[in-house]
C-alpha cells in the first residue's frame, strides 16, 4: 500500500480529508446498509434537528500501524458501545454495535494510504458521529437520522508533545449532577469553548473542570480525564456520574494493576488532595497521556512535584506500556485490538 506523502511527523491535531467516508441512513425506523463515497458534504434542511437542538453524538478512536507492519484499532466495541449510551440519552436511535465495529473497519481499509507509518508520531483518528436531520421546530426528537464515520491523519493534540500541561481550575461548570456529561454529545463541547477560549487567552492549556454541585471535587477536562500518581505510586482517578468513561482511562487502571503492578483507585478526588499528588496526567484518544506539571487554582500554583520539563516516571511507564500495545509492542490483553483486514 502505497502511503499519501503528507509530512506525518509534523502532523497537529486538525482536519485533512481522505478519499472515503462511511454514510449510513436512518428512516421510517431503520438504518440502511450504509456506503462508502467520496462525498466529504453533508446536505440538509435547514431545519434539520441537529442544526436546531444540537440532537448530536460521536466517539473517537485511532488507527495504528503496529511496529510488525499491521493496521489496528483499539477496543473499538467499547466506542460502539459507549455510543449507543450516547444515543439513548438523547433519544436517538441505536447504530447497531456490531455494524459499528464493521463501519470502522472499511472506512479505515477504504483509507489504509492515511495511515501514518509506524515511529512517525501520528496515527489515523477516526470520528463516528450521528445526528437529527429532518426538520424539527417543536422540541423533540427527529424522526431521521445520519451516522457517519470519517477519517483523519493526526499527530499530538497538545502543541508540545509531552510536555507538561498548565491546567486552569475553571469556574464554569462542565456538566450538571444528572445531566449529560457522561455521554459524548456535541452539546458538552459546545458549552465548553468559551471557557476553554478564556483559559488560553490567560496562558493556560486546559481546565480542570470541578463537580457542579460542590465546587469541591474534580471531575475532568473538555476532552480527557484525569489521572494522578500519589508519593507512594499509587494510581488515582476522579470517579464521578457526571465524566464520561474515558476508555484510554479504563484501560489505564487495568494496565497499571496487572502489568505494572500498581495499586489502582477510583474515587472521589477532592480539590484539596492535589498538592498531595506526585504526578498528574490527562488521559484520551487524543491526548493520549499527556502529562500535567502545574494546576491554578485563582492565582494559587500548585506545582506538581515531577516539574514541568518532562513525564513524572509512573506517568512515563503507564505511557510506554499503553503505547506499546497499541503499536504491538507489548502483548494486549484478550480482545483488546482489532486488525484491519
Ligand atoms: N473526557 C472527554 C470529555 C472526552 O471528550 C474524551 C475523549 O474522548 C475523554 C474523556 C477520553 O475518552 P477516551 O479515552 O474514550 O477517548
Ligand atoms: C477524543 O479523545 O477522541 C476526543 O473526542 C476528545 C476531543 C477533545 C478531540
Amino acid at each position: 500500500m502505497e502511503k499519501k506523502n503528507i509530512d506525518w511527523a509534523n502532523l497537529g491535531f486538525g482536519y485533512i480529508p481522505t478519499e472515503k467516508r462511511f454514510v449510513a441512513n436512518y428512516t421510517k425506523g431503520a438504518w440502511d446498509n450504509g456506503v462508502l463515497t467520496e462525498d466529504a458534504t453533508v446536505t440538509m434542511s435547514e431545519c434539520a434537528g441537529v442544526l436546531q437542538y444540537a440532537q448530536t453524538v460521536f466517539e473517537g478512536l485511532k488507527a495504528y500501524t503496529t511496529e510488525d507492519g499491521r493496521v489496528v484499532t483499539f477496543r473499538p466495541d467499547l466506542n460502539a458501545s459507549r455510543m449507543a449510551d450516547s444515543a439513548r440519552r438523547l433519544e436517538m436511535p441505536v447504530f447497531p454495535e456490531d455494524k459499528f465495529i464493521e463501519a470502522v473497519v472499511a472506512t479505515v481499509k477504504a483509507n489504509m494510504a492515511y495511515v501514518p507509518p509506524y515511529g512517525s508520531g501520528a496515527t489515523l483518528y477516526i470520528r463516528p458521529y450521528m445526528f437529527g436531520i429532518n426538520p424539527v421546530i417543536g422540541v423533540k426528537p427527529a424522526d431521521d437520522y445520519q451516522f457517519r464515520i470519517f477519517c483523519t491523519p493526526v499527530g499530538p493534540y497538545f502543541k508540545g508533545g509531552v510536555k507538561p500541561l498548565t491546567i486552569k481550575i475553571s469556574d464554569f461548570d462542565r456538566a450538571a449532577p444528572n445531566g449529560t456529561g457522561n455521554i459524548k454529545a456535541g452539546l458538552n463541547y459546545a458549552m465548553s469553548l468559551h471557557a476553554i477560549v478564556t483559559a488560553h487567552e490567560e496562558g493556560y492549556d486546559e481546565n480542570m473542570y470541578l463537580d457542579a454541585a460542590t465546587r469541591t471535587k474534580v471531575e475532568e477536562t473538555g476532552g480527557a480525564n484525569f489521572i494522578f500518581v500519589t508519593k507512594d505510586g499509587k494510581i488515582v482517578t476522579p470517579k464521578s456520574n457526571s465524566i464520561l468513561p474515558s476508555i484510554t482511562r479504563r484501560s489505564l487502571m487495568h494496565v497499571a494493576k496487572e502489568y505494572l503492578g500498581l495499586e489502582v483507585e477510583e474515587r472521589e478526588v477532592y480539590k484539596d488532595e492535589l498538592e498531595n499528588f506526585a504526578e498528574a496526567g490527562l488521559c484520551g484518544t487524543a491526548a493520549v497521556i499527556s502529562p500535567v506539571g502545574k494546576i491554578v487554582d485563582h492565582g494559587k500554583e500548585i506545582c506538581l512535584p515531577s516539574g514541568m520539563t518532562e513525564m513524572g516516571p509512573i506517568t512515563k511507564k503507564l505511557y510506554d506500556t499503553l503505547t506499546g500495545i497499541q503499536m504491538g509492542r507489548i502483548e494486549a490483553p484478550e480482545g483488546w485490538i482489532k486488525e484491519i483486514k
